[in-house]
């Protein structure tokens, strides 16, 4: 080669290639609280529907984990805060790695476990005193079993960790949790595996609507708030709340720490006292949400930072406690059709006439596509919910505009 700079140029060019041409990551919650969800074969049409590559589960279900065999949809799969005790002796953990994990793996792509859900914020120390050992001892099954190079292990939190998230820059972890927080930190850190956070500003909403601003959490257009310490402006609660786990993390010296919002996502019912939870907020919340995440934007204190967002959830749960909302925040109802109107055309699960074509039914825009209103390039929603055709035909135009701005390169010699 005359060009000394060729490899690297045809290193940057595969980069520019194939990360733009990727598709942007949505993920979901499949919770399984109820008796009434379609068979997890009959999900998978469902999951892909959304654009969802990513799926969050809160055990490891069997039936799931086969459905979704060579699919390429990732798993988190979850470990409940009953068995924390339990994990904590090595060979239970080594036990249930092999069961749970190794069992599925490769065709089933585990890429995480999540020990325990919003654990810290029970309040109960003895549950709290058993994270970071069952954490451990599942990390190292996963080390015997020589799995730790494939699959992470984290635990999810609430945003109630936190004892101060305004403004975003002044984030500190709750000063009595920080003795468990830390040690935690650090085997994220050293596993490098990411932290995970549950954040609704629908809880926010709800207990200080006057207050709060309903746009401002719904990610309608709004004035915003200035962050008076760095001058970065926030136009939506969940960034602002997202940036404040970042600067507790950044307060406890993790400034390079993954962080994955392992819930998001609002109610299309509630109780009379719960102010916001209606259909046409759940579609403002998670239809910008999903727009937000098509146009891979990060929030303004980590402008390049991917969001790694899992949507809650996919189904109404119908046996869930708790009040009304607790059972609505589904994007599709537990027949597979929408909730609300996202947009998406959802597919016919019930029933035994289910033409299973993969959910495409007529009138939308071709395999894989199932958004209404037809496409639109300058709405955002269109992105995360390609075609594998058009990704392949997209990725073909950036392969022929890549390889003419090397020529071009080498031609002028930049
Ligand atoms: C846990 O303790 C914190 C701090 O003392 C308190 O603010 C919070 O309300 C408690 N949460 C629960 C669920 O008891
Ligand atoms: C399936 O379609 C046929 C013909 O339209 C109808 O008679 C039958 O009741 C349908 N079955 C179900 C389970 O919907
Ligand atoms: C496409 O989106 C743009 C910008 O949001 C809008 O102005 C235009 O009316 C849309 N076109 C169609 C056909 O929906």
């Amino acid at each position: 080669m005359e060009d000394p700079h060729f490899t690297s140029k045809l290193l940057l060019f595969i980069t520019w290639f194939l990360f733009p041409a990727m598709v942007a990551s949505v993920g979901i919650n499949y919770g399984q609280i109820a008796n009434n969800l379609p068979s997890p074969e009959r999900v998978v049409p469902l999951v892909k529907s959304i654009g969802a590559t990513r799926v969050k589960l809160y055990d490891a279900d069997p039936k799931v984990l086969k459905a979704f065999a060579n699919t390429g949809v990732e798993f988190i799969v979850g470990l409940g805060n009953e068995y924390l005790s339990k994990m904590t002796d090595p060979n239970n953990a080594q036990a249930w790695v092999k069961a749970n994990v190794q069992a599925y793996l490769p065709a089933t792509k585990i890429t995480s476990i999540a020990v325990g859900n919003e654990v810290l914020t029970f309040n109960d120390t003895s549950l709290s005193g058993c994270l970071l050992p069952a954490m451990q001892s599942v990390h190292n099954a996963l080390v015997n079993l020589k799995l730790d190079s494939q699959v992470t292990v984290t635990t999810a939190h609430s945003v109630a960790v936190l004892q101060n998230s305004y403004p975003p820059s002044s984030g500190a972890f709750r000063p009595d949790l920080k003795g468990c927080i830390s040690p935690i930190l650090d085997f994220l850190s050293k596993t490098c595996s990411p932290f995970l956070i549950n954040a609704y500003p629908f809880f926010a909403y709800k207990a200080n609507p006057k207050q709060v601003s309903l746009d401002f959490v719904l990610f309608q257009p709004n004035a915003g708030i200035t962050d008076p310490a760095n001058n970065l402006h926030y136009d939506n609660m969940l960034f602002a709340q997202i940036d404040a786990v970042y600067a507790a993390l950044n307060r406890l010296g993790y400034n390079k720490m993954t962080v994955q919002i392992s819930e998001t996502g609002w109610p299309s019912k509630g109780d009379d006292d719960e102010l916001g939870a209606s259909p046409e907020n759940a579609k403002k919340y998670n239809g910008n949400l999903l727009k937000i995440i098509s146009q891979k934007k990060g929030t303004p204190a980590r402008p390049n930072t991917d969001l790694n967002i899992f949507v809650f959830a996919m189904f109404n749960e119908n046996l869930k406690p708790g009040p009304t909302s607790e059972r609505n925040y589904g994007l599709f109802k537990p027949d597979g059709t929408p909730a609300y109107g996202l947009g998406f055309s959802g597919i016919g699960v019930s029933g035994g006439n289910s033409t299973s074509t993969g959910g495409n039914s007529p009138g939308t825009n071709g395999p894989g596509v199932y958004l209404s209103p037809p496409a639109n390039s300058s709405d955002g929603y269109m992105d995360i919910s390609l075609s594998p055709e058009k990704v392949i035909r997209s990725s073909w135009r950036r392969l022929g505009m890549g390889l003419m701005l090397i020529l071009m390169a080498m031609a002028f010699d930049i």
